[in-house]
């Protein structure tokens, strides 16, 4: 008489596995007169090249009829919240599907992750598939299935990221990229460009004014400080180069003019939505950060000229798109022709990470209690998690026993699927957590568990971090070769 019930199906194919249809299909006709719904599903697991698919369905009952029942679990309700998301601002309810429609990327398929695998794992750099991967976090596409063909012909490959500097203390939601990226260097075995867009934050925020108004220095400071945090993330030095706007942006000044030739004022407004009341550095911006996607705005750094045929791929949130939905368009007028994707970057976009308070948005770094800062002590971790970590789990012991937790709102199981890695163990506490039996059984087991995965995470960062000195800094930002 329950109305509602989760069940996992794990699929273990050789090869390339079946798609979500078929397996929806399957399970709708075996369980008749049931709404079937997918929530989550792929993985790929190694060693041995196994496919391991894990699927997530739910099950709902359609013959409910009473609205009112008092055997149905509470359901933790969120007001209704419109999407949006574009470059400056992500809220409400992410529905990803609809924004692969929207923006017209593809969802990372079988094939791909195979061809991903082919290139990685089995080259044997890294021993498996990375978990943003397994878990549909990193998601969406351009271009990556041609890239990742010509890559395997021999192309050369760079990666391009970045980050604009706007607070002193970054917070997990920002590491995402960053830790994929530095998986992707090593899998790839590749040199990599990092931005920072001091003049972006500079352009687009009002604070930290001095009494002249100005805080374009305070940006470069923040620019120094999230630096450090970017390298401990663990990048190889010889093959990377990070950068600041405001230093650098002369080398790629050929590259940003031709840009700007390239694109209207009417086109620039409509992607990011300027008027005539914006300044002109915001429109002038989107150049910026387009012209990284160039392998030859670095001459020294990557050795190129406007003839290379060295392909671009970037990791980025999907919120970025935008910049590179503008890139891409007219990215053959920078390019010669032996250039594979037309000069064109191809992209691996990335969900958000869902702030403590649920699942709405993203994290954000001007809520304390939002975000788990990377300099927050292992009592401070503990305490968020505790306090303000939305919970899918029942109000009752009683209830949570009898219905378990909804995952999918619940916060800490969510971040686990970021932060766990061992498949097993995420599996498990899902499975225990959402029928509410086992060890796993209720809120605070959960988040005990997550809060013990986030202190050694965060503890370990900052011992690096405490490594980078300034001197340190200054070597990965001079303008150098990279090896490669
Ligand atoms: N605009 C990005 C931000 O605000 C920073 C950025 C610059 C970036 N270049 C990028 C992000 C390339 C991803 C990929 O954080």
């Amino acid at each position: 008489n329950k109305k509602k019930a989760e069940i996992s199906l794990k699929f273990e194919v050789m090869g390339i596995g079946n798609d979500d249809t078929q397996e929806l299909a399957v399970v709708q006709e075996q369980l008749l007169a049931i709404d079937v719904t997918l929530i989550q599903s792929k993985a790929i697991r190694c060693p041995e090249g196994t496919i391991l698919r894990e699927t997530q369905l739910r099950v709902a009952a359609k013959m409910e009829e009473t609205s009112a029942s008092k055997d149905e679990p509470p359901v933790a309700t969120t007001e209704s919240n419109e999407m949006v998301v574009n470059a400056y601002e992500v809220k409400g309810k992410i529905d990803y599907e609809k924004l692969v429609n929207e923006f017209g990327s593809t969802v990372i398929s079988d094939q791909v992750m195979r061809k991903l695998y082919d290139l990685t794992v089995a080259k044997g750099r890294v021993p498996c598939l990375h978990r943003f991967l397994r878990r549909d976090i990193f998601f969406s596409h351009r271009d990556l299935e041609v890239l990742l063909d010509q890559v395997s012909n021999g192309t050369p490959l760079y990666l391009y990221t970045g980050r604009g500097p706007s607070s002193e203390s970054m917070h997990l939601g920002h590491l995402i990229p960053f830790l994929f990226t530095q998986w992707l260097q090593k899998a790839l075995d590749v040199p990599l460009v990092i931005q920072m867009t001091d003049d972006e934050k500079f352009l687009f925020k009002g604070i930290y004014e001095d009494e002249t108004g100005d805080n374009l220095d305070n940006f470069s400071r923040l620019t120094i400080e999230n630096a450090r945090d970017i390298i401990a993330c663990g990048f190889d030095f010889e093959k990377t180069f990070l950068f600041s706007d405001l230093d650098y942006v002369g080398r790629m000044y050929p590259n940003v003019v031709r840009i700007w030739k390239a694109v209207t004022t009417n086109k620039v407004s409509n992607i990011f939505g300027f008027d005539g009341s914006s300044n002109i550095g915001k429109i002038a911006f989107p150049a910026i950060q387009a012209a990284p996607s160039f392998a030859s705005s670095f001459p020294t750094v990557l050795q190129a000229d406007r003839s290379s045929d060295m392909l671009c791929l970037i990791p980025c949130a999907i919120d970025q798109d935008p910049y590179f939905r503008m890139t891409r368009d007219i990215a053959h007028k920078l390019v010669h022709k032996q250039h594979k994707l037309g000069g064109k970057p191809a992209l691996i976009h990335s969900k958000f990470f869902p702030p403590l308070q649920g699942a709405l948005g993203k994290m954000s770094s001007s809520d304390q209690n939002s975000a788990i800062f990377l300099t927050d002590t292992a009592e401070e971790i503990q305490y968020k998690i505790k306090h303000h970590a939305l919970s899918g789990g029942q109000e009752k012991a009683a209830d949570q026993r009898k219905f378990g937790a909804n995952l999918e709102v619940d916060v800490a199981y969510q971040w686990l699927r970021f932060f766990l890695e061992d498949d097993d163990e995420l599996v498990r506490i899902g499975d225990e957590y959402s029928s509410g039996q086992g060890e796993y059984w209720c809120t605070s087991k959960v988040k005990d568990r997550l809060a013990s995965v986030l202190q050694e995470l965060v503890a370990e960062h900052q011992k690096r971090r405490a490594e980078v000195t300034d001197y340190e800094v200054r070597k990965w930002m001079s303008e150098r070769k990279l090896a490669f």
